[in-house]
């Protein structure tokens, strides 16, 4: 097992960033491979609380490298933000490595996003105005700028002068706004540059130089795998892929590679910004679920939609991502609750439906039928081993296990590192 994925199985903010965490400790690399700032990863450590956004979560280690692979977007003023923020509570950042080959959000991206979500009006999808679907859209479109080509400064200015002539025609002709000043950009990206280019390398051959040493690498996905822009409740989705496979096409290691997949979920279901979410709860239950688990984006401070977990779209994710094993976040949020309940089955018209739909509007009117499972109504924070918790606790996670046709390997009863309860994880111990 060289390399091992962890996964979001939601819609984000599954706690991806505190497995990782944990995992962290074994490895000897950890790859962020996609998304960019708009990711929010929550730490818990040592050194405090820590929300990183683009600097991946195994950064608190000493022994790790920790990579930005060529998947990623970057946002410069964001990741020398987050730099500077770990280095000043003395973590040591000279094990980070940028990927060339990694795109450059540029000023453009995030007033585009901004824009584009303002023309659609009450039909927003309620991005995280980082710039994320302007910038993927702009690497497709072969009018990206990456990492590598801030370092020579001849090729960016021409390749800047270019693109911006474009861009800013569709500033001023579609959007009606003021131009963006080319001089201005290309100066601060310059700057940006000079104070990245200690970390911004090729990563693909040391990837396979750790591989061949018989190195453990661990990748780090970010947002989750309702959010895919294929597999997800398109057009309400980012524009990265926060897939499995996406862990190969972000760093350049093949598939057949990736040992291990892990894919993790919260015992329930949230979901910040637009689009279809079967089990919402608009109710006092919602709100209760919001407040003890604080569940406001790591991002934007958006309160997230809370609701019951939706097995259906589960059971899909652990299909199109191939986990091999869960890892159940925040179980302890059900502490006092009398009765959980789990999504099924959807109800659509007259018909039970047990498969994710591809049409979001049809997945709009899909009714969530629920089985109802007795609570614990007790604390587990402390509880350590699996066979400790309460029979409803273990009874909730074998049924997750049975819906979703998945294992559930760790189980989280808290937000600190040591409140992690190892099932029966394949994962190094
Ligand atoms: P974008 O990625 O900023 O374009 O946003 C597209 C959608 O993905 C919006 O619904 C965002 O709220 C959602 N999204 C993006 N990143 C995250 C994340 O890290 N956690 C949860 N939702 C996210």
């Amino acid at each position: 097992m060289a390399v091992i994925a962890v996964i979001g199985g939601q819609w984000g903010d599954e706690g991806k960033g505190r497995v990782v965490d944990l995992l962290a400790e074994k490895v000897d690399m950890v790859v962020r491979f996609s998304g960019g700032d708009n990711a929010g990863h929550t730490v818990i450590g040592p050194h405090g609380e820590f929300r990183l956004h683009l600097v991946p979560s195994g950064i608190f280690y000493p022994q790790v490298t920790c990579i930005i692979g060529n998947g990623v977007a970057i946002n410069p003023a964001s990741l020398l933000g987050e730099i500077n923020e770990l280095q000043r509570h003395g973590v040591d950042t000279s094990r980070l490595v940028i990927s060339d080959r990694a795109h450059v959000i540029m000023p453009y991206h995030t007033l585009l996003d901004g824009l584009e979500e303002e023309r659609r009006g009450g039909r927003a999808l309620g991005t995280t105005r980082r710039g994320i679907g302007p910038v993927f859209a702009d690497k497709v479109s072969r009018l990206g700028i990456r990492a590598g080509d801030l370092l020579n400064k001849d090729g960016f200015l021409s390749r800047l002068e270019s693109i911006l002539e474009f861009k800013n025609a569709i500033l001023t002709k579609v959007y009606e706004v003021s131009p963006l000043p080319l001089e201005e950009i290309y100066q601060q990206y310059c700057r940006y540059g000079e104070r990245l280019a200690p970390f911004i390398r090729e990563t693909t051959y040391m990837l396979h130089d750790a591989l061949r040493t018989g190195k453990l690498i661990l990748l780090e996905g970010a947002q989750g795998t309702l959010l895919d822009p294929d597999f997800g409740t398109y057009p309400y989705v980012t524009s990265s892929s926060p897939l499995a496979a996406s862990g190969s096409l972000g760093t350049g290691i093949g598939p057949m590679q990736i040992g291990h997949v892990v894919g993790v979920f919260k015992a329930y279901s949230t979901r910040v910004g637009q689009g279809p979410m079967p089990t919402e709860l608009k109710d006092e239950v919602g709100e209760l679920i919001r407040e003890k688990a604080h569940e406001y984006g790591a991002t934007t401070g958006r309160p997230r939609r809370c609701g019951w977990f939706d097995a259906v779209a589960s059971r899909f994710s652990v299909q199109v991502n191939g986990f091999t094993e869960i890892a159940l976040t925040h179980l302890d949020i059900f502490d006092a609750f009398p009765s959980v309940r789990i999504c099924t089955s959807y109800r659509f018209a007259d018909k039970v439906l047990d498969s994710f739909p591809g049409d979001v509007e049809m997945l709009e009117k899909c009714q969530p039928v629920y089985e109802e499972l007795a609570g614990w109504q007790g604390p587990i924070s402390e509880i350590r081993n699996f066979d400790e918790l309460p029979a409803e606790a273990r009874h909730y996670v074998a049924r997750l296990e049975e819906i979703t046709c998945c294992p559930v390997g760790l189980v989280s009863v808290g937000p600190k590192r040591e409140q992690v309860i190892k099932a029966r994880s394949m994962l190094p111990q």
